[in-house]
């Protein structure tokens, strides 16, 4: 504490009542609110500046966080705008200023006593304005928990609903099954008759709508995963059966593949699973890539790490959609005209099951995928 301050502080105490009823009138003037509580006003323009008093003495460590606060709290309760607030403060700190400059004494004291004033309004300032930006932050998160509530919800009654559609179509189902096949053993025309031909055909219909109903079904598929039947899987020879049953459309829409497997990444899991949650990131991709008109690629990699077997698939097809990057993986979210939005929310499923877990980046011109499973030591 220099002996210069103190004079500063000392002057600007003994001119304290005059001061503040400057700034009370100016208060009075640019905000002419009838509302206020003059008491409880004149009481907090005061402790604010005895708060600034003793930071110019040097004699005050406190911070003017909780200020901040009480002030946007009047500021709030007075119905008064931001703006209109901020210019009142700046009308008392001039107020301030002129009194400072009106010092008889050196320029040297003014000058400190003036950064001073400045820092201390600067500081309120800031608080207050963050102590708003926290009030819009609150009331943000208050709604979006809400948004948050309501989307789960639907998202339940959404899976409920398809789930027993499923279920309702997937009875009779098996029964048209059994009927057909009974029909088709009991028909003796040759194999390459028409009638033959309707049968495969209808057949092939039933194999396909069975397998949609599955996997819908799959989606709220309560099974423990130890129920099933856990084999020590090599994750490239699962990638390699899958890429078998996309050769043709591969081949056909002339997509570039660059694959890099190493020999060995086992994991733990169920085959079948595996191979469709592969399938579905094949499909997405080839979907992506089919929207665009040359130099189609797909980059499928495995990285085994020390504990970690890492699978990406990775186009270069249009990215995915900004609006649905939140709610990628919930089922029935999907951006394609016959798409039912469950590859994702199948994927991540198994991935899951096999505690594993899944990532997406799409950015500029590759959109990737990852799936990260535990790596066990396999031959
Ligand atoms: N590789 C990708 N590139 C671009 N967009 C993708 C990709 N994968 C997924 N998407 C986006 O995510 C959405 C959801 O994918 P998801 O696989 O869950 O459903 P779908 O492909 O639309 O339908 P389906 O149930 O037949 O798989 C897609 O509609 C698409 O918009
Ligand atoms: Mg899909």
């Amino acid at each position: 504490m220099t002996h210069q301050k103190y004079d500063l502080s000392n002057y600007l105490f003994d001119k304290k009542p005059l001061i503040i009823k400057e700034i009370i009138e100016a208060y009075d003037k640019e905000i002419s609110n009838n509302m206020v509580d003059f008491a409880i006003f004149s009481n907090g323009v005061s402790n604010l500046y005895e708060l600034f008093l003793q930071k110019v003495a040097g004699n005050s460590s406190e911070q003017v966080v909780n200020i901040g606060v009480k002030i946007e709290k009047f500021r709030k309760g007075e119905k008064i705008t931001l703006e209109n607030f901020l210019s009142f403060m700046e009308s008392a700190r001039l107020i301030i200023e002129k009194w400072i400059i009106s010092i008889p004494g050196e320029e040297i004291v003014k000058s400190k006593g003036i950064a001073e004033l400045n820092k201390f309004f600067l500081d309120i300032q800031r608080e207050i304005t963050l102590q708003l930006n926290k009030v819009n932050e609150d009331r943000l998160k208050v709604k979006n928990a809400e948004v948050y509530r309501l989307e789960k919800e639907r998202m339940q009654i959404l899976s409920k609903l398809s789930n027993s559609f499923a279920h309702e179509i997937r009875n009779p189902l098996t029964s048209i099954k059994g009927f057909i096949q009974l029909l088709e053993s009991r028909i003796d025309k040759p194999a390459d008759t028409d009638e033959r031909k309707y049968f495969d055909y209808i057949n092939r219909e039933i194999k396909e709508l069975e397998v949609q109903v599955n996997q819908i079904l799959f989606l709220s598929d309560r099974k423990n995963h130890q129920d099933y039947n856990l084999k020590s899987i090599s994750l490239n020879q699962i990638v390699l059966h899958v890429l078998r049953t996309f050769q043709p459309i591969i081949n056909e829409h002339r997509i570039q593949l660059d694959i890099k497997l190493p020999k060995h990444s086992m994991v733990n899991g169920i085959e079948d699973h595996l191979k469709l949650a592969v399938f579905k990131l094949l499909q997405n991709a080839v979907d992506a890539l089919l929207m665009k008109e040359k130099e189609r690629k797909i980059k499928i990699t495995l990285n085994t790490k020390k504990d970690e077997v890492v699978l990406s698939v990775t186009n270069n097809g249009p990215p995915i959609p900004e609006v649905i990057k939140n709610s990628l993986f919930d089922p029935f979210v999907s951006t394609k005209e016959l798409g039912k939005g469950i590859g994702l929310a199948i994927t991540k499923q198994i991935v899951e099951k096999h505690h594993g877990k899944i990532y997406c980046r799409s950015e500029g011109k590759w959109t990737s995928f990852q799936l990260v499973f535990p790596y066990i030591l396999g031959k």
